[in-house]
This record gives structure tokens, C-alpha cells and sequence, in this order.
């Protein structure tokens, strides 16, 4: 049996510096449960100087990663440099030389994931990645192990703190979106190009991974639909408060007969739905599946020691695996790769739910009645109506909440309302996420 299991950690950011310091500091705890120390051998980095708050002179330093890889004494990769470039040519690598791999890097998985992990099968080797989703929240194994007796019938998860944090801004200050954005960015919480953030990019490299996960499908990023929040007000935080409800940047997956849904976009959610208490950066899931019924992840989906602790957890299951010459035992993507298929992403034009409109209409007679009338020229039959203030000049908020739709249906309507000379600016849509909504 190996006597220690060597590490080589593969950038020193944020998410590298937490692992490194795991490594360190619960060393002793490690060991009793894997049974043999876990070596950092090596951290790379190309920065090598700024100060990370950790010893680093007992670690074979390089700028080199490349060293790394191609080390025969390395027995665990653990890639936290993120992107889709140097990241992916390291994986690659190291997979080719028979290495284990751990990764928290979810756009890479996301668009490159069906390859990688083949080229990971075909070495025998594992590739793990329970951080790439949900920081510390175990999605990862629920959904590989946990859950394997399950049909998963949907998720619907909070996975991007920063929106998550940005939303919460703006419901409790009334802050518009580029102030809670830029308090966001103050806080360090957003990717370096927050648009992955806010227009909700993230949060579909994550849907991705999860949907392939429940459903045995290939990673199909590109089919999923996509809409961030930068459009959400104060104004429509404040009516949904209104209505009972919170709104959420949701990633939406439902199991359909031989298609999927997968979508991200904002949406209201009841008061009493847990998520809709998922404040600032936390990020929550919930999984639906055929025995459990509902079950909720709940925690921190970023940050420097809840990542590091996936990526820890990850490195403990493949030194296990190791010791016990059984990597490969837990299928890369849930599924035995001869049984992962391609599904079918339903078009979100096919999607029915239930809709929140505003639009800014002059107030006058015949108004509300002409909006309603295109909409029910589309078959949108409307539940309630509000209308926020009055006025002689300009125009008022009004707003609308629909019984069942089809969002194709709602897009065809909405172009039409948008061109009325009664209405001023571009009515704005969210889609409401309420099993118990009154018909
Ligand atoms: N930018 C991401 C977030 C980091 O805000 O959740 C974690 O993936």
C-alpha cells in the first residue's frame, strides 16, 4: 500500500490558497481518515511572491505546471487555475499521464466536460469536481451516490452568490441594480468579468453539470436558456412583495418524457418556498426525485475554505480509491458512460408557467383593456391586475399576473404590446415558480 498520497495543486488564488491551507492545517484529521498522509508536494502558480498568509517554503514551488503534470511522484492533480485555456491543455495532460484529477472549474466542464471526462475513462483515471457546484454544498455526491435509487424528477437551485447577494440588496435597501452590483464587486464576490454573474452565465455552467448528473445525459450547455437580472428593479422586487412573492435567479431543471427542461432566468417564488430565505451570497438547492421527495442543500456556494472543503473532499475520495486500487469505482458522470445519452433540451418557447408583466401604460380609459386584449388574442388570460399610483401625464406602472401560459405565446404578445403607442418602455416578463399558484 502507498505510504502517502502526493498532491500537486495547480494555482494559488483564492480556491487554491484555501486547499493548501486545508492540507496544512487539518493534516492531522486527514490522516485519520484516509489512513496515510496527504502530501502537497507542489503548488504552482505564476505569481509566487504575494503574501497568502501561508508557509509555502516546505513545498517545491514552481511557475512551471507543467512540472507538475509531468512529475511520475504526483498522484493527485488538483487544477484551480478556472478558464477554459492553460486549464484544460493541464487536465488534458495530466489525464494522459495516468494522473487523478480534481477540478472546480465549471465553465470548463460545462462546454468541455463530455470530452474530458471520456479522455478521463479512457486513462482510468478520476475526475472530480463536487466543487464546481455550489461551493460546499455536497450536490455532487447527493446526486452520484447519495440519490442513485432515485428518478430525479427536477432541481431548482440558487447557484451564484453574487446574484444572490445583489438581489437581496435590492430588496432590502431598494437600491437599483448597478449600486448592489458595485457593493458586490466591493465585496469581491463577483467572477473577474461579473457579467458570468449577472447575466446569469454561471449559474448555466452549474445547471449544466447538474442536469447531465440527474437525467444520464451529455453536458449541454449550449441549449439551456439563459436570461441574468440586470434588468431587475426595485419597483418589481417591491409589486412581487406585493403578490406574496421573492425573486430569485433560479436554475429550473425538469425531467420531461423524452426532453428536459433547463433554464436560468429570475423568477418569483411564495414567501414559504425555502429558497426564497436563501439571502445574500448563500446558495441553496432542492432536488425532487421519485423516493425522497424534496430534500435541500443549503450553505456557502463560494469563498475561500467552503470551496476549499469540496475540493478537500474530493482529494479524500480519490486517495481512498487509491489505497484501494478502485478509482473509477463511482461513474464520472453518475451514469456508466455506455449509458449516458444525449437528451433533447426543450425550447423555452415550449415552456408553459404562470408570468408577472409590467409595463408603463398612460392612464387613461381603454388603457388595461387594450393590453388585455392582445394578451388574450394570445390565449393569456389574466389573473390580477394592478396599477401603481395615477397620474394625468407620463404613464404608471401596471401590472399583471397571468393564469398558465406558454411562454411562446407570452413572446408573441409581449412584441405586440411593446409597439403600442400606449405603452413606454419595454414591458418587462418573470416568470413565476409557485406549485401552488390559484388557477
Ligand atoms: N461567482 C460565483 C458566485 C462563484 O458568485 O457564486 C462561485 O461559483
Amino acid at each position: 500500500m502507498k505510504k502517502s498520497i502526493q498532491i500537486g495543486l495547480l494555482g494559488l488564488g483564492t480556491v487554491g490558497t484555501g486547499v493548501a491551507r486545508m492540507l496544512m492545517e487539518n493534516m492531522e484529521i486527514l490522516v485519520a481518515r484516509v489512513g496515510v498522509p496527504l502530501k502537497l508536494k507542489y503548488i504552482a502558480d505564476i505569481d509566487l511572491e504575494r503574501d497568502r498568509g501561508l508557509q509555502l517554503d516546505e513545498f517545491l514551488l514552481t511557475s512551471n505546471a507543467f512540472e507538475v503534470v509531468d512529475d511520475p511522484e504526483v498522484d493527485i492533480v488538483v487544477e484551480m487555475i478556472g478558464g477554459e485555456g492553460i486549464a484544460r491543455t493541464l487536465i488534458l495532460k495530466a489525464l494522459e499521464n495516468g494522473k487523478q484529477v480534481v477540478t472546480a472549474n465549471k465553465a470548463l466542464l460545462a462546454k468541455h466536460g463530455n470530452q474530458l471526462f471520456k479522455n478521463a475513462m479512457d486513462n482510468g483515471a478520476d475526475l472530480a469536481y463536487e466543487a464546481s457546484v455550489g461551493g460546499c454544498m455536497p450536490i455532487i455526491k447527493t446526486l452520484r451516490e447519495s440519490l442513485v435509487g432515485n428518478r430525479i424528477q427536477s432541481m431548482t437551485g440558487i447557484l451564484n452568490g453574487t446574484c444572490n447577494y445583489i438581489l437581496s440588496k435590492i430588496t432590502d435597501e431598494g437600491i437599483e441594480f448597478d449600486a448592489a452590483l458595485a457593493k458586490a464587486k466591493a465585496n469581491g464576490y463577483a467572477e473577474a468579468d461579473p457579467t458570468l454573474d449577472v447575466e446569469g452565465f454561471d449559474t448555466a455552467h452549474k445547471l449544466a453539470i447538474l442536469t447531465s448528473l440527474g437525467y444520464g445525459m451529455e453536458i449541454n450547455f449550449d441549449d439551456i436558456y439563459i436570461e441574468g437580472i440586470s434588468k431587475i428593479t426595485p419597483l418589481d422586487i417591491a409589486f412581487a412583495g406585493q403578490f406574496g412573492y421573492r425573486i430569485k435567479l433560479l436554475a429550473i431543471t425538469k425531467a420531461g418524457d423524452n426532453t428536459v427542461e433547463a433554464r436560468v432566468h429570475p423568477a418569483m417564488i411564495p414567501f414559504d418556498n425555502l429558497l426564497s430565505n436563501v439571502n445574500s451570497t448563500l446558495n441553496a438547492i432542492t432536488v425532487t426525485a421519485d423516493a425522497v421527495g424534496d430534500i435541500l442543500l443549503y450553505g456557502h456556494g463560494a469563498g475561500m475554505m467552503p470551496t476549499a472543503s469540496a475540493v478537500i473532499g474530493d482529494i479524500v475520495d480519490i486517495a481512498r480509491n487509491l489505497l484501494m486500487n478502485a478509482n473509477g469505482r463511482v461513474p464520472l458522470m453518475s451514469y456508466q458512460m455506455d449509458h449516458v445519452k444525449q437528451v433533447p433540451v426543450t425550447p423555452i418557447r415550449d415552456i408553459t408557467t404562470h408570468y408577472y408583466f409590467r409595463f408603463f401604460a398612460q392612464d387613461k380609459p381603454g388603457v388595461l383593456s387594450t393590453i388585455s386584449g392582445v394578451l388574450g388574442q394570445h390565449g393569456i388570460s389574466i389573473k390580477s391586475v394592478n396599477q401603481k399610483g395615477r397620474k394625468t401625464e407620463g404613464s404608471v406602472p401596471v401590472v399583471m399576473l397571468s393564469h398558465l401560459a406558454k411562454e411562446e405565446d407570452v413572446q408573441n404578445a409581449l412584441a405586440e404590446i411593446r409597439v403600442l403607442d400606449v405603452v413606454s418602455r419595454a414591458p418587462m416578463l418573470i416568470r413565476i415558480e409557485d406549485d401552488n399558484y390559484e388557477e
